[in-house]
C-alpha cells in the first residue's frame, strides 16, 4: 500500500515487474489464450508497441460518431422495453451496450447483442466468465505451472468459445482482404501487421494472433465498462441530486452545441467527475498485479522480494482508505474536481492501472461510458426499485455484482 513503492513497481521499476504472471496461455494447443492481457515479455512488448496508436486522441475521434450511433440503438431498445417492463437488470443491459460498441468500433463486426438478446457475443462474452473451462483455483494453478501444463496440452479456454472467435476473425479477416475493405479501424491495423512484409523471424501477427487479440480485446473490455456503468446508474439512484444535476448538465451542453458531437463531450467535465467518483467506488480490477522477474532490493530498506513472488496492488482498498478520500462511502463526484483534484498524487486513483501496462483501451473505455451515460440520462431517470439489492460475487476476479443489479427506469421525453 506504500504509494512509493507502487510507483517503483508499476513505472520506476517496471522492467522487473513486466507481466502479471496469472493467466495461463497455451499458442500451441489454445492459440486465442495468447491475448494481450495474458502475454508476456517480448511478445507483450512488441504487440502492445503495435497495437497502441489504436487508441490515440485523433482515433477516438474519428469513432465517436459510430459510438453514438450504437448508443442511439439503446437509447431506441430501451424506450420499446421500458413501455412492458421498467425494473430492468442493468448489467446485463449495460453489457449489449458495449459488446456492440466494441464490436462495431473496433472490429467492424456487427454483434446486435442489442436487438437480440440471444446473440452469439454475448452468449460467448458471458461464457467466458460464467462458465470458464476450469475452476478458479487449476487456473491459478496452471498458471503458476505453465511450463507442465503446456507440455500437457491442457487448454485454458473452451472449445466452443475458442471456435467460435476463430471463426468470426477468419470470416472477417478473409471477407475485408477480397474486398479490399479498409475501415481505419482496430482490425485494420492487426491485417496491415498480419501483410507486412518483413525480415523479422519472430514475424509477431498471424491469423491466430489476430483472434486472440480480438478475443482479448472483448474479454478486457465489454465486462469491465459495462460493470462501471452499472454502478454509476446504481449511484446515480442512490444520489437523485447528483442525476439531476448531471441530466442539467447534458440538456445544457446539447443547447450549446445542438447535437451530441465530441466537443459537446469533452464540454461536460461534470459528468466525467461522475465516472471517475463512480471509478474510484468501484474498480472493476480491485487489484493489480505483477511478478516479480528478478531478486528486487525494496528501496530504501534491506527486503528483498524474491524473483517469482507476485506483487499485489489493493486498488479498491487504496481508493476506500479515508486518509485519502475523506468519507470514502459517500459518492462525491466534486472530488475530482478543482484543487483537491489537481494536487492528488496520480497513484491514488487506480482503476485502469499504472505505467506502460495500464490499460491500453482507458480512453476507449471512458469514451464509452460517458457515451452510454449521457444517451441513458438525456431519455430516463433511474431510481431504486423492490429488486435493487448489491452484493459483490465471491468468485470472479472482477469486482462484480451478484446476480446483476436492478433499477427502475422512467422515460422522460
Ligand atoms: C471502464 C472500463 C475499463 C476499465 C476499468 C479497465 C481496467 C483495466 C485494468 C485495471 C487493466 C490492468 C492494468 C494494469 O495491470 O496496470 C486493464 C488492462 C487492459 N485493458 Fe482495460 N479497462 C477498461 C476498458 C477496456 C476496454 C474497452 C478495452 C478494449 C477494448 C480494454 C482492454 C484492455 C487490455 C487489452 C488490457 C491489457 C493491457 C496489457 O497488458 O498491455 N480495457 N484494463
Amino acid at each position: 500500500m506504500d504509494l512509493d513503492l507502487i510507483k517503483s513497481v508499476l513505472v520506476k521499476d517496471f522492467a522487473n515487474f513486466v507481466d502479471r504472471g496469472i493467466f495461463y496461455y497455451n499458442e500451441e494447443d489454445d492459440p486465442i489464450s495468447a491475448h494481450l492481457i495474458a502475454l508476456d515479455g517480448e511478445k507483450w512488448k512488441k504487440l502492445r508497441a503495435n497495437l497502441t496508436p489504436t487508441f490515440s486522441s485523433s482515433k477516438m475521434k474519428f469513432m465517436f460518431p459510430t459510438m453514438v450511433e450504437v448508443g442511439e440503438r439503446l437509447k431506441d431498445y430501451l424506450i420499446d422495453v421500458v413501455k412492458k417492463n421498467d425494473e430492468l437488470e442493468i448489467k446485463d443491459l449495460m453489457a449489449r451496450l458495449t459488446i456492440d460498441v466494441i464490436g462495431t468500433c473496433l472490429f467492424g463486426i456487427e454483434c446486435n447483442s442489442l436487438s437480440d438478446p440471444n446473440a452469439e457475443f454475448r452468449k460467448y462474452g458471458k461464457a467466458v466468465f460464467e462458465k470458464p473451462r476450469h475452476h478458479p483455483l487449476i487456473a491459478v494453478f496452471l498458471a503458476g505451472y505453465r511450463n507442465i501444463a503446456r507440455k500437457l496440452h491442457i487448454k485454458n479456454l473452451r472449445d466452443d468459445v475458442s471456435e467460435f472467435f476463430m471463426e468470426v476473425v477468419r470470416d472477417t479477416v478473409e471477407y475485408r482482404e477480397e474486398n479490399n475493405v479498409n475501415r481505419n479501424d482496430f482490425m485494420d491495423i492487426l491485417i496491415k501487421l498480419k501483410n507486412e512484409e518483413t525480415n523479422d523471424k519472430d514475424k509477431i501477427l498471424t491469423l491466430n494472433v489476430i483472434a486472440a487479440q480480438v478475443f482479448g480485446f472483448f474479454v478486457a473490455g465489454f465486462d469491465t465498462s459495462s460493470t462501471t456503468l452499472s454502478y454509476c446508474l446504481y449511484e446515480l439512484a442512490l444520489n437523485p441530486e447528483i442525476q439531476a444535476k448531471a441530466r442539467r448538465v447534458i440538456q445544457e451542453a446539447f443547447e450549446k452545441h445542438g447535437t451530441f458531437t465530441y466537443e459537446m463531450m469533452l464540454d461536460m467535465p461534470y459528468i466525467e467527475h461522475v465516472l471517475q467518483e463512480t471509478l474510484r467506488k468501484y474498480p472493476t480490477a480491485s487489484n493489480l498485479i505483477r511478478k516479480t522477474m528478478n531478486d528486487y532490493q525494496v528501496p530504501g530498506t534491506n527486503d528483498v522480494i524474491q524473483k517469482g513472488l507476485s506483487v499485489i496492488i489493493p486498488v479498491f482498498a487504496i481508493h476506500r482508505d479515508s486518509q485519502y478520500y475523506p468519507d470514502p462511502e459517500q459518492f462525491n463526484p466534486d472530488r475530482f474536481d478543482g484543487e483537491e483534484a489537481k494536487q492528488r498524487n496520480s497513484l491514488l486513483w487506480l482503476p485502469f492501472g499504472e505505467g506502460p501496462r495500464s490499460c491500453i483501451a482507458a480512453r476507449f473505455g471512458m469514451m464509452q461510458a460517458r457515451i452510454g451515460l449521457v444517451t441513458i440520462l438525456n431519455s430516463f431517470e433511474v431510481s431504486l426499485c423492490s429488486k435493487t439489492v448489491l452484493t459483490y460475487e465471491p468468485k470472479t476476479l472482477f469486482l462484480t455484482p451478484k446476480g446483476g443489479l436492478y433499477l427502475k427506469f422512467k422515460a422522460i421525453k
